[in-house]
């Protein structure tokens, strides 16, 4: 892309200001620049102008597999979680593009010590948590990581300085998300210098257009790998590529899964499991209204009391149909530091403008078929969401220390 094309590019979108310096920048400022425009997926600004694409169809209640019906087909399931293991037809794909804003750690996330009388790294609670199946398998399973631009080379560093906690290096690979223009409220994408456009990561949701474009969904096609375990970073006692969960979305039928949990109170703020217009769906905690909040079942439970952990199976034949729509895109209000009108970098107090975020979870609204599988929370859900409080450090060193976990 040269200075014209990328003017006459521009221009489309109403973008123009983007270049206001370029004369002033030296050549490899200048190439820079050429090169973060072409990169870019501007279209995702459309967003802007779409008629608001969160009007929901009609949602009803799931049902799923409760953890009682796992214990009845518990050896089943496992046996055939194992086969698909072993034959080589699982990968785990670890969502590390994130942010961590709300922890406040200036590192990737996964590089946070939980341990208190010893270095525990959440990356290593993830691959000791994994390495539990590589070894009752005998099968070492491939183990792709998502990073983004901001965070992927600490990530992969930290990996090969802690000799990737024990995993086997040749089942481990990396790629980076795509990054998504932050923009004012006029819709004017903000630069946070005079040869840089300010982005972020394009949200959890971009994981498969990422590692489609990275040429690692084509790899692991060739390899064999047919179901893909995608799950979060910040989850200490996730179960990763779970023989009993895969067993069960095989044995169903199902095009994926997602690990549920029972919530742990009508207010708690989790994603929950629904029906949309008769097909699997999630509603975010935010949309949920009181009414269905409340709601009841006849046999007295809660209508909608399936919480999404962020641990969900795709079959990959599925994921390739999907990706054909295009996803939803949510605009967030955000606070984004930028460079002013002159040419001064500033940080703004309160929200200036958006982002642009595709949501993993709105992927299971695109499937035909998702079993939400239940799990007890106090053995799989730990997640590190905030410094303090609900979801915390605290709250996950003492379920580590619960589940046997030394730290
Ligand atoms: P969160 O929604 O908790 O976001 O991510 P976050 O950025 O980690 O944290 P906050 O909200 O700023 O505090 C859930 C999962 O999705 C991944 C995160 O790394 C985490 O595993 N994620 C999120 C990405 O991989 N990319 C993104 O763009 C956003």
């Amino acid at each position: 892309m040269n200075y014209e094309s990328a003017m006459s590019f521009l221009s489309e979108y109403e973008q123009e200001h983007i270049l206001k310096y370029y004369n002033e920048l030296n050549n490899e400022q200048k190439n820079n620049l050429l090169s973060q425009i072409d990169g870019i997926d501007f279209s995702i600004l459309n967003a802007l102008n779409a008629e608001k694409n969160c009007k929901r169809g009609t949602i009803s209640p799931i049902d799923a597999v409760t953890i009682d019906d796992i214990a009845k087909n518990s050896e089943k399931y496992t046996q055939t979680g194992i086969e698909a293991i072993k034959a080589g037809k699982v990968a785990a794909v670890l969502l590390a593009g994130g942010q961590g804003t709300r922890l406040g750690f200036d590192k990737p996330k996964g590089m946070y010590n939980i341990g208190n009388s010893k270095e525990l790294y959440i990356f290593e609670c993830l691959v000791n948590n994994l390495m539990d199946v590589v070894k009752h398998t005998g099968t070492w399973i491939p183990f792709v990581i998502m990073t983004s631009e901001k965070n992927n080379k600490d990530t992969v560093e930290f990996f090969k300085e802690h000799n990737y906690f024990g995993y086997n290096s040749e089942y481990v690979k990396f790629f980076i998300q795509d990054m998504a223009p932050s923009v004012d409220f006029n819709g004017k994408i903000y630069m946070e210098d005079k040869d840089k456009i300010s982005s972020s990561p394009n949200g959890n949701g971009g994981w498969f257009s990422s590692l489609v474009r990275a040429g690692i969904f084509a790899e692991l096609c060739t390899q064999g790998v047919e179901w893909l375990n995608v799950f979060a970073v910040d989850n200490v006692l996730q179960r990763i590529a779970d023989p009993g969960f895969i067993g069960a979305v095989i044995e169903t039928g199902s095009e994926s899964g997602s690990k549920v949990v029972s919530k742990a109170s009508p207010e708690e703020n989790v994603g929950v499991m629904c029906l949309e217009d008769g097909k699997p769906s999630i509603v975010e905690y935010y949309e949920l209204t009181e009414e269905m909040r409340y709601q009841l079942l006849d046999n007295g439970q809660l209508a909608y009391k399936y919480g999404v952990i962020l641990n969900y199976l795709f079959r990959m034949d599925s994921l390739v149909e999907i990706n054909k729509e295009k996803m939803p895109v949510h605009i967030v209000k955000k606070k984004i530091p930028h460079m002013n009108d002159n040419g001064e970098f500033i940080t703004p107090e309160k929200p200036n403008g958006y982002k642009f975020e595709t949501l993993i979870l709105d992927m299971i609204h695109m499937n035909n078929t998702c079993l939400p599988y239940e799990v007890e929370r106090s053995k799989e859900f730990a997640p590190v969401k905030n410094k303090e409080g609900v979801d915390s450090v605290d709250t996950a060193r003492e379920l580590l220390i619960i589940n046997g976990v030394e730290i």
